[in-house]
């Protein structure tokens, strides 16, 4: 039936880049309610380097990690139903498990792929188009006519989110770190790409709102622009605070929030899609905006799933943007 090792990324101790090891690990057979998935495509994101670093702590080491996959259905254990042997699937979904030629993986967590998406594709946006499905959409239900604060408007999320915000008639403003990625944002749906390092969006962003502040700020940077988010909210707006790449957001003062009776919310992806109607809905809502061409999948980057050592390294120094798919 299926090969009993194969190969994959696994780390025995947290750390940086270097404690990624391509190693031969076992596999396993699917039991009840599992599906053998063959990956053609695995995703990386944001959540690996905190499992890799220990930000997140894994339950138990040596681990494979990664948490976004696409490829073809193997194996099924028994009683599975929603998926079956041949089926192009896709998921994105704890365990730590996806950096691997082929895994066992819960059945009831693999979506089936529309034939017109292809799986890096699919790789590409699980994990990051999914979020961006339930921050528009559930955390705070966009509306035409609202503005938001997308920070790192040209990262793997925040592409989705801009062109998926503009879509729904929102104006989209983003910050980035250099121009490059500011015409990359403007391209995907962002009214206004602003840097960072100029200091003054927080200006910037009073005078093309004309002093009201944003709606909603959709923040996954954390520590160096939560203070910024704040900043620019409107009047009963809404901190959406659903990462950290620049390191954890530190424990908040409760009455911040008053100056402006402002909400914060810190929403995480694989509570909305715990129930598996949900995750069906989630992902069909995704694939019929990126099947309509509303919502284009940047795959700005391939690398053999050898080299994610090289991915992480390069996600870190900010030197990516949209999507990164590695290659088993
Ligand atoms: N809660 C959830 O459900 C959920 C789900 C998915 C993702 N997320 C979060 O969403 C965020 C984006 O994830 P992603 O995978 O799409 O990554 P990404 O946005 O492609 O990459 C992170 C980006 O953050 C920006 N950044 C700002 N300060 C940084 C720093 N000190 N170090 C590194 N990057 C910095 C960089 O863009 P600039 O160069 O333009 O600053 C960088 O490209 C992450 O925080 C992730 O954890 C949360």
């Amino acid at each position: 039936m299926c090969s009993m090792m194969c190969r994959a990324v696994r780390i025995h101790e947290t750390g940086g880049a270097e404690v990624l090891k391509w190693e031969e690990v076992p596999v396993g057979e699917p039991g009840p309610g599992e599906a053998l998935v063959h990956h053609t495509a695995v995703g990386l994101n944001y959540i690996d380097i905190y499992h890799r670093s220990g930000l997140y702590p894994l339950q138990a080491l040596p681990a494979v990690i990664g948490m976004e996959g696409a490829g073809m259905v193997e194996a099924v254990g028994e009683g599975v139903d929603e998926v079956a042997i041949g089926e192009r699937v896709a998921y994105a979904a704890p365990p730590v498990g996806a950096y691997a030629e082929k895994r066992v993986m819960a059945a009831d967590r693999l979506v089936a792929v529309p034939e017109s998406i292809d799986d890096v594709s699919a790789a590409a946006m699980m994990l990051k188009g999914m979020t961006a499905q339930y921050l528009l959409r559930r955390t705070h239900a966009a509306k035409a006519g609202e503005t938001i604060l997308v920070h790192a408007a040209a990262g793997g999320v925040g592409l989705i989110l801009c062109q998926w915000a503009n879509h729904l008639g929102v104006r989209v403003i983003g910050t980035v770190s250099s121009e490059a990625k500011a015409e990359q944002a403007r391209a995907h749906g962002c009214d206004h790409a602003l840097l960072y390092e100029d200091g003054g969006y927080a200006k910037e962003i009073e005078a093309i709102t004309e002093g009201r502040g944003v709606d909603v700020v959709y923040d996954g940077v954390g520590r160096d622009s939560f203070a910024g988010s704040l900043e620019c909210l409107a009047m009963l707006g809404h901190l959406v605070s659903f990462g950290q790449a620049s390191g954890a957001v530190p424990p908040v003062e409760l009455g911040l929030l008053s100056a402006k009776s402002a909400t914060l919310t810190r929403p995480v992806l694989f509570h909305y899609t715990e129930a598996r109607e949900d995750l069906v809905a989630m992902a069909g809502e995704l694939f019929h905006v990126v099947g309509q061409g509303v919502v284009k999948i940047e795959v700005a980057a391939t690398r053999p799933l050898a080299e994610a050592a090289q991915a992480h390294l390069d996600l870190e120094a900010r030197r990516t943007v949209g999507s990164t798919v590695l290659i088993p």
